[in-house]
């Protein structure tokens, strides 16, 4: 599939067929994911892969899947065949940053941003694009009790759960009601050399398609949104 096809192909999918999804296929998609940039070459995320049905249950569980339902959602989480829990591990970032390599006069450097987010959300951004790519869909959900998730995949106290990305054979499913805001307009979301800067000339950067990420209601086959507190 065409690169940016796979980008304005992907959109949180909150239901999925039951078909389990085949090793190699979660094994490519991980993969790639562990390709993704990272800080001083630190690579602080690790990936949890579960396929059981109770423990996709209890995640489930920790998740309240009960509320998605309520709210009128499938029961997408348990449902979902592969479950991938991304974590990431500020005390790698530490570790690395203060090897000689990386030590300035003044010590660690003074994290401008937590550069250990930046990496899991590339992660996680190529969890989803490479899922795509396969044919299949994924959506992702945030954690809701870190120790909970942590005691129940053994996670060590050193690596964070960011989340848990859900992978399958898309269903229809219910959109976001999020998606209601629409996507910010090319023109507001980039200026060109300064903050706000002046419209470029010319037409050749045109705002998307109004339809190409989500494109209209009762399309779950194509390659497909409970909670909006994302
Ligand atoms: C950091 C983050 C947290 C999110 N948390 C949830 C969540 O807990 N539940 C959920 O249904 N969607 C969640 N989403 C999905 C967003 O609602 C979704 O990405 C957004 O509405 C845009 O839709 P799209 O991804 O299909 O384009 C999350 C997304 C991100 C990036």
């Amino acid at each position: 599939m065409e690169f940016a096809d796979v980008v304005r192909r992907r959109r949180m999918v909150r239901n999925y067929r039951p078909d389990p999804v085949p090793t190699e296929v979660v094994t490519r998609i991980l993969d790639l994911a562990r390709r993704g940039p990272s800080a001083g070459f630190t690579q602080g995320q690790s990936f949890v892969v579960v396929t059981d049905p109770d423990r996709r249950r209890a995640i489930a569980d920790l998740a309240d899947e009960p509320s998605y339902v309520a709210a009128g959602f499938d029961p997408w989480i348990s449902r979902a065949p592969v479950h991938v829990v991304i974590c990431t591990s500020e005390e790698a970032y530490h570790r690395r940053y203060r090897e000689p390599d990386k030590l300035g006069p003044e010590g660690e450097l003074e994290w401008p941003v937590p550069y250990w987010w930046v990496d899991a959300g590339a992660a996680l951004m190529l969890v989803l694009l490479a899922a795509v790519d396969e044919g299949l869909a994924a959506g992702f959900l945030g954690v809701h009790t870190v120790p909970g998730l942590r005691d129940l995949l053994a996670i060590p106290d050193e690596w964070h759960p960011i989340g848990v990305v859900t992978l399958g054979y898309p269903a229809p499913d219910r959109r976001s009601g999020s998606l209601a805001r629409g996507r910010r307009a090319f023109e507001e979301t980039v200026s060109w050399e300064r903050w706000s800067g002046p419209e470029p000339e010319g037409d050749e950067h045109q705002t998307d398609r109004p339809d190409d990420e989500h494109p209209g209601e009762g399309e779950g086959e194509e390659l497909p949104e409970p909670r909006d507190e994302g």
